[in-house]
């Protein structure tokens, strides 16, 4: 490969300025409103409408599937408590199968993207020792609408990390089940845009449906660059404003929704944060609107 070397050591910086995305180009769409979807059966199309709202075509995700690898976290001490507080105000549950079928009511008919993984935690040496630890069975038993995997490109888990993701993609296309590559950072991997331009579009290359990644600078580049739909991470805890603001730069660059965890079951007023996040997703708000909402609604 031509400039291997240069992609091998570069991955540290900012974007390349010479290359051109065509950033502003919309992706080739037919009938369909996820992007890269055109040529998916039906029922992964159903599968994915039930995550991008065909009006607005984002979603709005709340991750807690934290528990996995840190056990009873900050804000998710109970599940079956703060979850269904918030289920009204989220489009999607991504979460892990143990924490679902626990916690979370059938009876709410939300679409599950379910965490896959298994095999590292908090006490670790490291986190990226994962394999796969769900069946598609399991998965199909429970009506989920996509599948979540994460990959650790760059480390010496990096192998059996995308083996983990080609296994996800190849059992759920058997069934119609769309799998999201989650583009993870471990404690000492880069976090660059150069990287994630990189990672993300590994992911998608590899026959990701959804990619979950981190919004960083040059974000509108990454997402010209990526074949499906972004939707970003939280990551840690940012006061409620610039979390908000984070969401709306990365819908204004073209991300198609949130997955989105601490920053908004460990704000102030999770609740309300939530429906603010929502606004920004699916109805067009500013971060300022979406702030002065929070601020206007949350618990004093
Ligand atoms: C990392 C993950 C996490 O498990 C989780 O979903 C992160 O959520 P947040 O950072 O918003 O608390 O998928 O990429």
């Amino acid at each position: 490969m031509a400039d291997m070397d240069g992609l091998k050591t570069g991955n540290t910086g900012a974007i390349d300025d010479s290359k051109d995305f065509h950033v502003g180009v919309p992706a080739g769409k037919t009938n369909f409103h996820v992007k890269g979807m055109d040529n998916v059966d039906w029922g992964m199309k159903d599968r994915l409408s039930r995550i991008f709202n065909p009006k607005s075509g984002n979603t709005l995700m709340l991750a807690f599937d934290h528990g996995y690898i840190m056990g009873a976290t900050t804000g998710l001490e109970r599940l079956d408590i703060i979850i269904p507080q918030l289920a009204e105000d989220i489009d999607v549950f991504m979460g892990t199968r143990g924490g679902i079928r626990t916690c979370v009511p059938p009876t709410f008919n939300k679409p599950v993207a379910l965490r896959i993984n298994a095999g590292s935690t908090v006490l670790s040496a490291d986190v990226n020792k994962e394999v796969n630890g769900v069946d598609i069975e399991d998965a199909i038993r429970m009506n989920v609408s996509c599948l979540a995997c994460q990959s650790f490109l760059g480390t010496d888990e990096e192998r059996q990390s995308l083996k983990n993701l080609s296994d996800a993609i190849n059992a759920g296309n058997r069934y119609g089940i769309p799998t999201m590559g989650v583009t993870a950072v471990g404690k000492n991997m880069v976090r660059s845009p150069k990287f994630f331009l990189l990672a993300t579009r590994v992911l998608a290359e590899l026959g990701a449906h959804i990619i979950k990644t981190y919004y960083c600078e040059g974000f509108e580049k990454i997402v010209a660059a990526c074949p499906v739909p972004i939707v970003i991470a939280g990551g840690k805890v940012l006061p409620p404003d610039q979390a908000l603001t984070m969401a709306y730069h990365a819908i204004c660059d073209g991300a198609n929704g949130v997955d989105m965890g601490r920053n908004i079951f460990q704000a102030d007023d999770p609740k309300a944060m939530a429906k603010a996040v929502r606004m920004i997703v699916h109805e067009g708000a500013t971060d300022k609107e979406a702030y002065e909402f929070y601020l206007d609604t949350k618990k004093k």
